[in-house]
């Protein structure tokens, strides 16, 4: 293992400027390299489960890296990510928030962050690109699907739905449901494309996410429509929009409307998206909607009244993703990757290796989403320990190779080190880029494991002892409210309504409030804006220390139950989503011990409360 005084020197000067500035500002950096990382970096669980990855195999050289990897990545990837190849549909709290994924102020995590910036392996040449980073663009998120795998019968109901386009009556609407990362956007966008192409249609897209208000959407829908329609005030646009959909004249266009993520203009006034589905099926409507939506209660909230209005569009749920097709589709990405008559080997993950991370996939959700974040986490793993093992090797090979030189190379460098370091470093660069899809060694079952451990495992205490500070403080705020809330309802005559248990699990609006008042008291820690704090939640969800429960009764959304699955893990959603901790109070004793522990003990106490 080399010296720190072998770095080369765009590594050392990197290391030293970190470990020299103020710690807020190594923190900063650190961040900003880690955030920009590259384009998945707006999934906060990646910073997360990257914490509990280094944590648990500590002291293993893979996963320590020199840092400045991170920086030259982030130049180079910052393109790709400001340029998604498909519409972008994450899911909601990965898009609620835009902010840095690790909160701003988990500055307990200083000595980690120290520990990771310390080189171990500083002559890895861990700037060029492998050839695994194909593979791992292949689940990068917002990369290109490719050819979509399955979902036959969904295809099939789609194009037979929108062959409409093409006849003299063309209007109508289909609201299509299903747990978020189920390939509803995918396969929808996918679709649409081949109808937009044709004729006389034009077509839209937009993402309610961004939508603030009606007139807002109004607005988006037009310009995506290729109008004019940002100084238009609500009562015009509608009419713009009323006169293109119900146009007389024999040539106008079709419309092809797809409305993604219609979650999010629930909470506002819905009689837009009445309007829309009640103009689509108007009659001489040129208005083909497609309404996509990723909770399904909002089916039960919504649809009803829909009905009620005699609006039925033609419904398509999308299911979960069983383990066989969360594997064909991870099999058939990667084979991609193959030359032309050698489809027949999976290359970069083994297929045992992916056959349990589908597994595991499904049965937790059924999100296609966590299956990639779980390969791409394989492939750093694999390719870490490529790369050290090439450079191990190529340090072996120099040393026979090149015994008589060394002085030489004394002589010319002044510095011996120098000089095999370069050409240690030329050999394992040119050993790492002869590596093939065929022959770069693959991500095993053990890399899986290792990867899936943090998210996955039953080590409480363990993944507690993970967390940040912040996450902590979020936890922790979250058990001194149950603790609260159970306190007052002792108190009370009637402890065991059923209101009461609804009220025992905050929504994440309620917890943020309170949290804040708890991090205030005593000014005891500078608080996280509501989106950082939403972020955080999601990554204890993900995690498994709180878990969304039920509006109505409180009770556990249990995704391990197959019939239940995805039926209601994606129940409510943003804001209004309840949340409940998963953690017993014997392992929350544990969650105070170390830096900060003071200010968890306070937070937990829950004094703020009373
Ligand atoms: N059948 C499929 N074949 C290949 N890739 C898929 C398939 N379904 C989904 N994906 C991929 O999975 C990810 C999540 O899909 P997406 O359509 O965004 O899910 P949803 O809109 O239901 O939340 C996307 O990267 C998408 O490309
Ligand atoms: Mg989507």
């Amino acid at each position: 293992m080399a010296r720190p005084s072998e770095l080369r020197k765009r590594t050392r000067s990197i290391v030293e400027d970190v470990i020299q500035s103020s710690p807020s500002k190594r923190l900063r950096r650190c961040r900003l390299a880690s955030v920009s990382f590259n384009d998945e970096n707006q999934d906060p669980d990646y910073d997360i489960d990257e914490n509990d990855i280094d944590n648990d195999s500590e002291g293993e050289e893979v996963l320590k890296e020199p840092s400045p990897r991170k920086f030259k990545r982030s130049q180079s990837q910052t393109s790709l990510k400001s340029n998604p190849v498909t519409p972008s549909a994450p899911r909601h709290r990965d898009v609620l928030g835009s902010y840095p994924s690790t909160p701003r102020h988990a500055v307990m995590s200083a000595g980690k962050l120290f520990k990771r910036l310390t080189p171990q392996s500083p002559l890895t040449p861990t700037t060029i690109q492998t050839v695994y980073h194909q593979a791992r663009q292949l689940f990068a998120r917002g990369a290109e699907p490719g050819q979509l795998v399955g979902r036959e019968a969904e295809r099939e109901q789609l194009t037979t739905f929108l062959d409409r386009v093409s006849t003299s009556s063309p209007g109508g609407c289909m609201y299509i449901s299903g747990p978020p990362g189920t390939g509803k956007s995918a396969m929808i966008t996918n679709i649409a494309k081949t109808y937009s192409e044709q004729e006389g249609v034009r077509s839209a897209y937009v993402n309610c996410m961004s939508i603030k208000s009606s007139k807002d959407l109004y607005q988006t829908l037009l310009t995506a429509l290729g109008e004019d329609g940002s100084d238009l005030s609500e009562a015009e646009a509608i009419s713009s929009l009323q006169k293109m959909f119900f146009s007389k004249a024999k040539s106008s266009a079709t419309y092809l409307v797809t409305l993604d993520e219609i979650d999010h203009i629930l909470t506002l006034d819905l009689e837009s998206l009445y309007r829309l589905f009640e103009w689509s099926l108007a009659k001489s409507s040129k208005l083909l909607l497609l309404g996509i939506a990723n909770a399904l209660d909002l089916t039960d909230r919504f649809l009803p009244r829909l009905k009620s209005k005699n609006l039925k569009p033609e419904l398509l749920p999308f299911l979960p993703y069983t383990a066989a097709q969360v594997k064909n589709i991870i099999i058939t990405r990667l084979k991609s990757l193959m030359p032309e008559g050698q489809e027949g080997f999976v290359p970069f993950i083994h297929p045992a290796a992916i056959e349990l991370c589908s597994r595991k996939v499904s049965s937790q959700t059924g999100d296609l989403r966590r299956a990639f974040e779980i390969c791409r986490r394989a492939l750093d793993l694999v390719e870490a320990e490529t790369r050290s093992k090439h450079e191990e090797e190529a340090r072996q090979k120099f040393l026979q190779l090149t015994p008589t030189k060394k002085p030489l190379g004394e002589n010319i460098n002044g510095n011996s080190a120098g000089g095999s370091t370069r050409s240690v470093f030329q050999i394992t660069t040119a050993s790492l880029k002869a590596l093939t899809a065929e022959t770069a060694p693959r991500a095993s079952i053990g890399h899986l494991n290792k990867v899936t451990a943090a998210a996955f495992s039953n080590g409480t205490t363990q993944r507690l002892k993970a967390l940040n500070l912040q996450q902590k403080a979020a936890l922790c705020s979250l058990v001194a409210y149950e603790n609260h809330i159970r306190t007052m309802a002792k108190g009370a005559s009637a402890p065991h309504t059923p209101s009461k248990s609804q009220t025992m699990a905050p929504t994440i609006k309620i917890l943020f409030d309170k949290y804040c008042k708890l991090c205030l008291r005593d000014s005891v820690l500078h608080p996280l804006s509501s989106s950082e704090f939403r972020e955080v939640v999601g990554s204890l969800e993900t995690l498994g220390l709180v878990n969304a429960v039920e509006g109505k009764t409180g009770s556990f959304i249990m995704p391990q139950t197959p019939s239940k699955r995805g039926r209601k893990v994606a129940a409510a959603s943003g804001d209004e989503k309840r949340i409940a901790s998963c953690v017993g109070d014997k392992e929350m004793e544990s969650i105070a011990d170390g830096i900060g522990a003071d200010i968890l003990r306070t937070i937990l106490s829950g004094e703020a409360l009373d």
